[in-house]
């Protein structure tokens, strides 16, 4: 057992209290942050004067070493270390002796959690926040391509009036355009320095946490040690920008299922991200939608139990808290997976198009019109929806459309009809009259196409800029 803190203990921990304790079976993961917080760390230690330049150098080096060694298979992070912290001071202690002693001045583990926890949710914020831009200029192809591509929209999951592909993909588009807002939300709230604070009360070094804040990319300092040691609001706010995105991913999801189902056959997915099944051979199963509408249980359970961890622990720190590692990991995997997987199977599939307007054809979703034809007509709305309903009855009994009828037979029910009712109930009409903006019309559509393009580029170029 390696550990940093034998000093006023006259026992050894037992075994199980000790690897109950351990947290590096996880944490290793944190390696990178925990080596860039400790060289901004030595850094600003030696610009206020506490170490020498030549300690600080040796430090720095050591540690960048370790860094190496790690990931070039040199060195294991094994059990025998408490947590990523213990591993990387005794492994500079061990390679550059006495200055390495001299790398938590100023620093407890509290602080040193506190800032591996938020470079690394900093960081994976971004990389989701990557993977929503991909994902949306998938639906943003899809949208531009499929203006015209008539389809029933649902309420009830019952047809109710026709819309496009692109009208339904767009709103999905709005979702995913607000869960990127979120993320970016939560970056510049978080976005602060908690080094410096200390176990819990600051520190009587003089500390220069401007500074340390700066050589980390951070806004500035946290402004109160208790909270920067303490608090994981920003965790909990990540898991549940990334539940909603889950939701959004679930709800997605069951929708290819349906248009993937033999009922509807809107689409067919990709025989890459489709499976068969062991004994029935005609199948071609959609796994990766099921799966992703499956694992957003898991990151609603990391979300539940962050907030339960955190719920009634007293000021400051507190062992609760490293709890908080295996859920933010297994979210962030989690999330990344199925962002990933979801656009190459969007990106994949094909649509059958005349599948869907057949279906959008088939399901009176154009009765909403022919009461708005009679009412342009000098019908009150409440009339015509009486008079389109019996005319419905009436072609369900002849298991026919709206389209079908004969003229006779639309003016038997109502004599305000007249020839150009076929036209006024095409699926052209019924969806390319509804342009007032947010609408399925072509116009409208367009104009909305046009702001997600130039949402998209700009975006991009800020990526692109950041990444220079
Ligand atoms: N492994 C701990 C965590 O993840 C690191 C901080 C430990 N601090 C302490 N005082 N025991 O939270």
């Amino acid at each position: 057992m390696a550990q940093l803190w034998g000093g006023r203990f006259t026992k050894e921990t037992d075994q199980f209290v000790y690897s109950f304790n351990a947290s590096i079976s996880f944490d290793k993961r944190l390696l990178r942050q925990d080596i860039q917080g400790s060289k901004a760390h030595v850094r600003m230690l030696a610009e206020a004067g506490i170490l020498t330049e030549q300690e600080r150098d040796r430090i720095l080096t050591g540690l960048e070493s370790i860094f190496l060694d790690v990931k070039e298979g040199r060195l294991m992070i094994t059990d025998e270390y408490e947590d990523i912290h213990s591993f990387v001071e005794a492994n500079l202690i061990a390679r550059i002796g006495e200055p390495g002693k001299k790398l938590h001045t100023g620093r407890s583990r509290n602080d040193q959690v506190a800032l591996d926890m938020r470079l690394y949710v900093r960081e994976e914020l971004a990389e989701v926040k990557m993977l929503l831009l991909a994902l949306m200029r998938v639906l943003h192809r899809l949208m531009k391509e499929n203006l015209n591509t008539y389809m029933p929209g649902f309420t009830h999951l019952q047809k109710a009036q026709p819309v496009t592909f692109a009208h339904h993909v767009g709103a999905y588009m709005e979702m995913f355009k607000r869960d990127y807002a979120r993320l970016t939300d939560i970056y510049e709230r978080m976005n602060y320095c908690p080094l410096g604070a200390g176990a819990l009360a600051g520190t009587t070094y003089p500390l220069k946490r401007e500074r340390t804040a700066e050589l980390l990319d951070f806004y500035g300092p946290t402004l109160n040690s208790m909270d920067s040691v303490s608090d994981r609001d920003y965790i909990i706010e990540s898991l549940s920008a990334f539940s909603i995105i889950m939701m959004h991913l679930s709800r997605f999801s069951e929708e290819v299922i349906l248009w993937n189902s033999n009922e509807y056959q809107f689409i067919e997915l990709d025989d890459a991200y489709s499976t068969g099944s062991s004994i029935m051979p005609q199948k071609k199963n959609p796994d990766i939608a099921e799966l992703v509408r499956g694992k957003t249980g898991r990151v609603y359970g990391a979300l539940q139990a962050m907030l339960t961890t955190m719920k009634g622990i007293p000021l400051a720190y507190n062992k609760d808290m490293q709890e908080d590692k295996e859920w933010t990991f297994d979210a962030v995997d989690t999330v990344k997976g199925c962002l990933t997987l979801f656009t190459g199977m969007l990106d994949t599939m094909t649509l059958r198009k005349q599948q869907m307007e057949a279906s959008a054809k088939k399901g009176f979703t154009n009765a909403t019109d022919a009461a708005d034809y009679l009412v342009n007509h000098g019908v009150p709305f409440r009339d015509a929806h009486g008079i389109v309903g019996q005319l419905v009855l009436h072609c369900i009994e002849k298991n026919i459309a709206l389209d079908d009828l004969t003229l006779e037979e639309f003016q038997a029910v109502c004599p305000a009809f007249e020839a150009d009712i076929y036209d006024a109930i095409s699926l052209e009409t019924c969806v390319g009259k509804r342009n007032t903006i947010g609408g399925p019309g072509q116009v409208a559509m367009q104009e909305v196409v046009a702001q997600n393009e130039s949402f998209l580029d700009q975006e991009r170029k800020k990526y692109e800029s950041f990444n220079k």
